[in-house]
Order: structure tokens, then C-alpha cells, then sequence
């Protein structure tokens, strides 16, 4: 059967479902009824969903949770959570406590620059390129004048324009990387325009210009767009407190041992890419979180930061612990290129409330925000692998899972939950008691 169709994109949303039903889904009415049950009630609402991409069918829930009692430079927070792991908010908002008794967490801005790369072609000399190249950037900023006033009235627009030359690893290749401040918005359409903008004039500019010869008049525009490595976008997240204020840990571990096993599990992370990969990814199973619920784009922000973390030439850990002198000190520094006005921030009805209950911050407020978050999240995994281990916070999340999964009513669940306190939690342990029940 000709599963292909044309014009997919003009059906409505009950067509769409109803061929999807047809094609691919055997006809399953419950299939197709789950489908249009998360539809939302409010048409105008769904409507704005409906606008972020294409082709939509239906909504995709996740849980938004919240960790309360985060203390960030003095300030209290409720942090926003849009994540379906169990454990990450539990997690999140414990290490939220545990710090609000020491002092909280503390946060520096070291940078604010995005890049962005026009790359091209050019097989003329190179000495006259780079020779020519401030009158090019006079050019390129004064052609970008109209679309930059804006920003630049907000404090923002191009910061810098460098030329680079690849020519010595591919022929003829350089690079227009240009720096910006985009203020409050993450920058990706207004970094693009300009790159777009810069295209046009290298082009013209060459074709004008008068030392270049006859052979130098022709760019060849590779392409345009930003780069989502902004390694000077960068915020530090830290805490620290006196070893002795760590106090006591699950199985009297104590204060002086944990600091040492903790700072060892780090060290680890900074040896070995096999466990600092999991080790980061704990640190994103919280800024991810955070990202989404704002309305960020999650993918940029975990690309940057796993770049970030291999910036020495060997993948690393993100965060850093020392125990010196008596202290105890854990801190990660990490580019975060986010916006808190423009993109969906502000159209997507629970991203708005996300930053409203943030306290409707700046970027650079979210980016001390975002990284807290990642810190404290990483502070709780290995604060639980290096005393209890982690299976055992995660399958007392992980038994309501299985009890859904199992179909367990609420009294079941209930009975559950206090039967499997002081157990081992398994797939087959729970079914077992379940069908008991
Ligand atoms: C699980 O989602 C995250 C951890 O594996 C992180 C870590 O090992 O540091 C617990």
C-alpha cells in the first residue's frame, strides 16, 4: 500500500490524525481518541502551539514540576522544571535545601558575546584581503546600520568583526566571525540577519574595491549563520562553606571523608570522558529542565556546553570541586546563550508564568539561574553516589512509574508505597505485590 501522501501540510488537524489512524496506526480508534484528547480546550491557545511548528496533531505533555528554597546570590527562587525523569526535581530541590543553610549559592557574569561566522571563498592574495579588511568592516557596519538600531539603542549590536584565514588547512577558505551583545534576547534571528546582511556587502565590496585585481573581484559565499559555541557567554555557579558545616552524610559518612570521596568522584569526571559524560549529563538533566520550562532552546544550550567541555582537546567535566584549607568549594563555569524576551518566552503561555515566577529577569539573570540549577542537580547526584548510591532515591521514584505502569489503583498504590519503604524496588517485585494486592 502507498503509504506517501501530497499536501499532507493543508489537511486539518482532524484529517491529518484520521490518515495518520489510516496509514499507520491500524485504524485504532483508541489511537486516535488519545490523540485528540490532549488537544487543548482553548482554541486560541492551541493556535499559538500550533504556530511553533508544522504538521502538529495533537500536544505532547511532560511534567512541570518546581524546586523551591534555591538562595542565589541572597535571592530566594522557585525553579521551574519541565522534565520526565524521576528523581531530577526531588534531586534538585535537596540540594536546594542542603545549600540554603550554607550560604546558597553564589554567581558571576564573566561574558555576554554570541558569535556569529560568515564563511566564503576568496582565491586572491591574502595579504591585500587582510590589508582591506578595515575598510570591510566599516562597510559591513554601516550596512548593517538600520536592522542593528534597535539593539544598539538597547546597549547592544556588533561588538567586533575579526577576518580568519583557513587557507592553509582548505584552499581559499576564510571567515568573517563577528561578535555581539544582544542584550535580553538569545539574538539568533537578529545575529543571522546581520551575518545575512555581511554576505551581501563582502560581495560587493570586493567587487568594488579598488587594489583588488580583476581575479579578486569574485566571493564565493559559503553560508551565513550563528554559532552556537559562545565560550564568552559564560557564567560561574558555585557554593562553598567550611568542611565541617557539610555535617554528617546518609550511613554516618562523615564531613572530611565525604569532601574527599566527593572531590575524587569530580576528579574522576576531569580523567575520564566515559564518566564525565554522565556526570554532564546530570548536570543538563537540570538546565535542560530549566531551559524548557522557559522557553530556551535546549538543544543550543546542551551543544555549547558539551563543546565547552572539551575545549582543553579531551571531553571534561563541567564543574570543579577543591577542598583547601579547611574548605569545601564546588563551581562550574558555563556558557549559556539564552533570552528572556523574544522567541517563545513570551508566546508560550506556561513559559511566560516560568519567567514571571523567576521574577521576569534579564538573560544574565536566567544564565545565573540556569547554571545554579545544573550545579545543584550535579552537587545531588554524586552527593547520592558517593554515600547511598543512586538506585536507591531512584526506584522510590521509579515505584510510582511501575504502579502506573501496572495499572495499580490509588488504595494499591497507596499500600505500595509503604510496603516497598524499607525494600528492594524491581519491575517484577512491584507487579508481584500488585497482583497480590
Ligand atoms: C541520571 O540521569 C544522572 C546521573 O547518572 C548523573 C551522574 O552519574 O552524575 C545520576
Amino acid at each position: 500500500m502507498d503509504k506517501t501522501i501530497k499536501g499532507f501540510s493543508k489537511l486539518s488537524k482532524s484529517d491529518k490524525i484520521n490518515w495518520l489512524v489510516d496509514q499507520y496506526l491500524d485504524g485504532d480508534n483508541t489511537a486516535r481518541e488519545a490523540l485528540q484528547a490532549f488537544w487543548l480546550a482553548d482554541d486560541d491557545q492551541q493556535r499559538i502551539l500550533d504556530g511553533f511548528s508544522e504538521n502538529t496533531i495533537t500536544n505532547f505533555p511532560m511534567p512541570f514540576g518546581v524546586a523551591p528554597n534555591f538562595i542565589i546570590d541572597g535571592k530566594p527562587y522557585c525553579i521551574p522544571m519541565v522534565i520526565e525523569e524521576s528523581s531530577v526535581v526531588a534531586a534538585a530541590a535537596a540540594a536546594a535545601k542542603f545549600w540554603m543553610t550554607r550560604g546558597g549559592f553564589t554567581t558571576k557574569i564573566i561574558g555576554t558575546t554570541k558569535i556569529g561566522q560568515v564563511h566564503f571563498k576568496w582565491s586572491g592574495n591574502g595579504t591585500k584581503l587582510h590589508e582591506a579588511f578595515s575598510d570591510i568592516k566599516d562597510r559591513l557596519i554601516a550596512d548593517t546600520a538600520d536592522i542593528t538600531s534597535r539593539m544598539r539603542s538597547r546597549g547592544g549590536g556588533i561588538t567586533n568583526l575579526e577576518l580568519l584565514d583557513f587557507t592553509e588547512t582548505e584552499p581559499d577558505l576564510y571567515q568573517i566571525r563577528a561578535s555581539f551583545e544582544t542584550c535580553d534576547s538569545m539574538g539568533a534571528n537578529f545575529i543571522n540577519s546581520c551575518l545575512e546582511v555581511f554576505a551581501k556587502s563582502l560581495e560587493l565590496f570586493c567587487l568594488e574595491y579598488p587594489t583588488f585585481d580583476e581575479n579578486e573581484r569574485d566571493v564565493l559565499i559559503i553560508m551565513s549563520i550563528l554559532s552556537n559555541f559562545t565560550p564568552d557567554c559564560l557564567v560561574r555557579a558555585e557554593v562553598s562553606c567550611p568542611v565541617s558545616d557539610l555535617g554528617t552524610f546518609a550511613g554516618g559518612i562523615a564531613a572530611t571523608d565525604f569532601a574527599h570521596k566527593f572531590s575524587t568522584a569530580v576528579r574522576i569526571a576531569e580523567i575520564d570522558p566515559y564518566r564525565a559524560t554522565t556526570h554532564n549529563k546530570g548536570i543538563f538533566n537540570g538546565i535542560d529542565a530549566i531551559v524548557l520550562a522557559t522557553g530556551n532552546d535546549f538543544r543550543a544550550i546542551e551543544a555549547c556546553g558539551h563543546t565547552y567541555a572539551s575545549k582543553d582537546g579531551r571531553y571534561k567535566s563541567l564543574s570543579h570541586c577543591e577542598v583547601k584549607d579547611g574548605r569545601f568549594r564546588f563551581w562550574m563555569d558555563l556558557p549559556l546563550a539564552v533570552g528572556t524576551v523574544g522567541g517563545l518566552t513570551s508566546l508560550h503561555p506556561i513559559a511566560r508564568i516560568s519567567l514571571q515566577m523567576l521574577g521576569s529577569p534579564s538573560a544574565t539573570d536566567l544564565m545565573r539561574i540556569i547554571a545554579v540549577t545544573g550545579l545543584a542537580q550535579n552537587f545531588a547526584a554524586l552527593r547520592s553516589l558517593v554515600t547511598t548510591g543512586i538506585q536507591q532515591g531512584h526506584m522510590k521514584m521509579h515505584l510510582l512509574n511501575i504502579l502506573n505502569h501496572v495499572g495499580a489503583t490509588p488504595p494499591v498504590i497507596a499500600k505500595a508505597v509503604h510496603h516497598f519503604a524499607d525494600k528492594v524496588v524491581s519491575f517484577s517485585a512491584v507487579r508481584e505485590f500488585v497482583e497480590a494486592s
